[in-house]
């Protein structure tokens, strides 16, 4: 009995100190880590590009946590193998702060392999957080030869470049001896290709695979298919559309002519639950036929769907292929790399519902989206058999409510539907995009009265999230961020473009330029970015030349600040990540383009050729008027130096001491030169026009020597007096114009600017009724109408690079290190705003910046994330107290490391929220 008491007594002891060791063990642990991605900000992706992958995680928002002090990653083949036994790689305890962009240290990986990983940290006072959750990735078919016995299969296409091509279906059924336990669609098009399994259409992407410079890379895209395939007979369908392979693109009413024809290419790999392989690739068993429902699809010219032509269960099993020929097969080409996208392919991102139907012609019906936009419409609306529907777009209406489609140029933009029946249909296109607001619709069931609810759009783009916000007191400004975002999404769709709707829809290298900065604040477009560069290192010719579009299909010469694209954006992108891989993968590029631009310096006349200033309002330059009136030599040497200095800053980062010294040397010596021919003593510029892009660029890009700089400020600032306070700068001089003014003390001028509501400036297109960025700022105009037609694109995200600025100052977020490791909040209030407010997602996490100012006080509230520091600067004179959550901060308060410096309080923080006042 005394025995048994005392055991039990024992036990409870025993019970007591587990629990409290295992609660105590538990409490000291740090919440997980979350948001794992690799490479460029993929989560959990399947069909992973990259071998030698980098991994990324946020630490928790907590009051424990401020930094990072180690981290250890554990990987393994199994999730079950997790944490306890990582077969793949354990970094072991690491001591270091990087929690983004750490690199891959286990064996290289291979094709098709799966990998979990979890990571874990210690913060800065060494306590352990738990495990993460479980994330993966899986590579797709990093090679060519991964693809063995899969051929490309077509049908014959004709040889005549002014054939239409027919969009071409092909089939193949196969039997399964078992269930799936795990299936694999490796797929890709020269041209567009939509899969089938079973009747089901595989993923929900478009537009794929995308447009890559393809006689060196076309992507592949992989899908799990697991869920789409049955024990028994199954069916595989791939439509085949021309797309920007085959099809006419960049000025040209001819398709174009690559090395190679159409066709399409891919392997279903499946595991089946009796442990066998089946694999069914494309070859010569397949069949194939150009008598399918889709009758043309072209990128510029719409598409034609004849419901006549359905082939009812082509794509299932049990349908009778008797009629559909073999198809031709040919080889995997050597010399064209066959590789998994890295960026994620375009969606349906949000469907637009019509506002307003109309009818400006008997017959006719316009309807009203609301919003300029790109993407596709859906059609749900009463037919008659035999009846041709015929969907006609536009960006804008004439006067008379119909629609202006002069300026899509010769793009036809045009879909037609050809009804088999008489009842509703439902039916959107697969292989077009149209840039548009106005949809309209004839040749439908008569008898119906139109309804709203018949036509919708569907906005399509690359796939990325938003991360950015921008909101403020004024709603002209709001509306301009709205704009520049539907200038982003309109024209990022699988590439970078200038506009998506005319006959050109290409990726011209100055529009990205400037336009880069901007999308980088509003969207996590960093792989979108770093796959796009790829293809221009592709195109890369080798004596460094760099074509004005990316991908190119002809030869253009290369033009200066269009080229310059290769050093600015990865340059940018490192800003916002802090990812030396983007350096170090474009550094080669950058070095080429600069030798290019040493030997052409050499020649007698160059080969570089210019757009100047495009687009500059009252430009003097009667033989074109596009080009602006900044002396085209001065725009050369300017960017060659801006390009030679970001090129010698890299070189710094990755240790290329060599490089460095040259090239800075090489850059201070341009300067002289540039400031010798360009500015005479009293800093005013010598060239034939003193424009404001000269200026700006000269003071932008760090050309003028100290002692010049106020003189040319004020020079600059005279420019933009003696145009009654308007901008008269282009493509070029635009970005530039705030950021400058802004550095040199002339902010209140930035505002003067922003707000300006005549002609030329932002809030002038908004007058007219602009919903997305515009070519020109008077592409329309209630008091003259529409511009000159032949370049008057309604949705060209150029000027919307102002973006990158109201982030930085409007909004007051910007980075003061790399990747935001070091943050700098500061705001720049102005009497025509009350309050403003940004976030921004950046590799850390959430970093938010919120004012309010009124005549009584100024209040800033602020969002610092784990790992990270922030300055912040507010401004306060001399005799305005700082509160921070109702304590007095001041010298004394050594945490915050206050200072102050000619009317503005400085601020060392650690992350965390923060509430400033400042007490008037
Ligand atoms: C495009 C531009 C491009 C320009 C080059 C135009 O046709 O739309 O945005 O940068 O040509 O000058």
């Amino acid at each position: 009995m005394k025995l048994d008491f005392l055991f039990r007594q024992f036990r409870r002891i025993l019970i007591v100190v587990f629990v409290s060791v295992f609660f105590a063990g538990c409490a000291e642990k740090l919440q997980a880590p979350h948001d794992l991605t690799v490479g460029e900000g993929f989560t959990n992706p399947i069909g992973f590009y990259d071998s030698v992958p980098n991994f990324s995680w946020k630490l928790p928002v907590s009051e424990k946590v401020n930094f990072q002090f180690a981290y250890r990653i554990v990987a393994a083949s199994d999730s079950s193998l997790l944490p306890a036994k990582p077969d793949l790689w354990d970094s072991e305890k690491v001591v270091s702060d990087s929690s983004v962009w750490v690199k891959w240290k286990g064996a290289k990986l291979k094709s098709r392999e799966k990998v979990f990983w979890q990571v874990k940290f210690w913060n800065e006072n060494g306590d352990a957080s738990v495990w993460s959750k479980t994330a993966s990735f899986e590579l797709g078919l990093l090679r060519n030869k991964e693809w063995q016995n899969a051929k490309w299969i077509n049908l014959p296409v004709s040889d005549n470049l002014n054939d239409r091509f027919v969009p071409q279906y092909f089939r193949k059924d196969f039997l399964l001896e078992d269930s799936t336990e795990d299936a694999r669609l490796y797929i890709t098009a020269k041209g567009l290709f939509e899969a089938y399994i079973n009747g089901e259409r595989v993923g929900n992407t478009s537009m794929t695979p995308g447009w890559t410079p393809y006689k060196k890379r076309i992507e592949t895209i992989t899908y799990d298919v697991t869920h789409y395939l049955k024990k028994g007979e199954n069916t595989i369908g791939v439509v085949l559309g021309e797309g920007w392979y085959w099809g006419r693109i960049g000025y040209t009413n001819k398709r174009i002519r690559i090395d190679g024809e159409p066709g399409i290419l891919c392997r279903l790999e499946t595991e089946l639950a009796d442990g066998q392989n089946k694999i069914v690739a494309s070859d010569s068993e397949w069949k194939g036929t150009d008598k399918g429902p889709i009758r043309f699809s072209g990128i510029y010219d719409g598409e034609i769907y004849d419901a006549n032509f359905e082939m009812s269960g082509w794509n299932k099993p049990g349908f009778d292929a008797d009629n559909w020929e073999p198809v031709r097969t040919l080889p995997i080409d050597e010399e064209v790399q066959l590789q998994p996208k890295r960026h994620y392919p375009v969606r349906a991102q949000e469907v637009l519902s019509a506002s307003t139907v109309s009818e400006p012609e008997p017959g006719k019906f316009v309807f009203d989206l609301g919003q300029n936009m790109v993407g596709i419409p859906e059609l749900k609306i009463p037919v008659k058999k035999g009846a041709k529907v015929t969907v006609r777009f536009a960006e804008m209406l004439n006067e008379d409510g119909t629609l202006y489609t002069e300026n899509y140029r010769t793009a036809q933009s045009t879909d037609y539907y050809i009804s088999a029946n008489t009842g509703e249909i439902n039916w959107r296109p697969s292989f077009t995009f149209h840039g548009f607001r106005y949809v309209e619709l004839s040749g439908f069931d008569s008898d119906y009265k139109p309804r709203k609810s018949w036509v919708s759009g569907i906005v399509q783009h690359s796939d990325f999230n938003k991360n950015g916000t921008l909101h403020t007191s004024d709603t002209m400004l709001n509306r301009l961020q709205k704009n520049i975002i539907w200038g982003l999404k309109g024209n990022f769709l699988d590439i970078p473009t200038d506009c998506p709707q005319r006959d050109e829809r290409m990726g011209w290298t100055g529009d990205a330029q400037v336009f880069a900065p901007t999308s980088l604040f509003n969207a996590d477009v960093y792989s979108f970015w770093a796959s796009w560069l790829q293809s221009m290192r592709e195109e890369q010719a080798d004596d460094g030349a760099l074509p004005v579009i990316i991908p190119s299909n002809r030869t253009y010469k290369p033009s200066v600040g269009w080229a310059d694209a290769a050093t600015v954006i990865p340059w940018t992108i490192y800003q916002h990540t802090g990812d030396k891989n983007i350096l170090r993968e474009n550094y080669e590029m950058m070095l080429k383009l600069i030798r290019f631009y040493m030997a052409d310096n050499k020649r007698e006349k160059t080969v570089f050729s210019s757009f100047g200033d495009w687009l500059q309002p009252f430009s003097h330059q009667l033989k074109d008027t596009r080009r602006g009136d900044t002396s085209v030599e001065l725009i050369h040497l300017a960017y060659f130096i801006r390009s030679v200095e970001i090129t010698a800053n890299i070189a710094r980062i990755l240790g290329r001491q060599e490089d460095d010294h040259e090239l800075s040397e090489f850059c201070d010596s341009l300067k002289l030169v540039f400031q010798n021919k360009y500015l005479d003593t009293n800093g005013k510029l010598t060239t034939e026009y003193e424009t404001q892009t000269a200026y700006l660029m000269a003071l932008g890009f760090g050309l003028v020597p100290d002692s010049l700089v106020n003189t040319v400020v004020e020079n600059l600032v005279g420019t933009i007096e003696r145009a009654n306070k308007h901008l008269q700068t282009g493509f070029l001089g635009t970005p530039l114009l705030a950021p400058v003014l802004d550095e040199f003390g002339q902010t209140e001028l930035v505002y003067e600017l922003l707000f300006e509501e005549t002609y030329p400036s932002w809030f002038y297109s908004i007058n007219q009724g602009a919903t997305t960025m515009w070519e020109r700022w008077n592409s329309y105009s209630k008091e003259d109408g529409f511009g000159d037609a032949s370049m008057n694109s309604f949705n060209h995200y150029a000027y919307g690079a102002i973006g990158e600025w109201m982030y930085k100052r409007i909004g007051g977020i910007s980075a003061l290190e790399p990747g935001y490791k070091k943050i700098l909040i500061a705001p720049m209030p102005d009497k025509r705003l009350s309050f403003a407010e940004a976030t921004y997602e950046s590799v850390y996490g959430l970093i938010k910046s919120k004012w309010e100012n009124d005549n009584n006080r100024f209040k800033l509230e602020v969002t610092i994330p784990p790992n990270t520091t922030a300055e912040i600067r507010i401004p306060a004179d001399e005799e305005q107290r700082l509160i921070e959550k109702g304590n007095l901060i001041s010298e004394q308060q050594t945490e915050m490391r206050f200072s102050r410096n000619d009317g503005t309080i400085i601020l060392q923080v650690l992350p965390g929220n923060y509430v400033f006042e400042v007490l008037k």
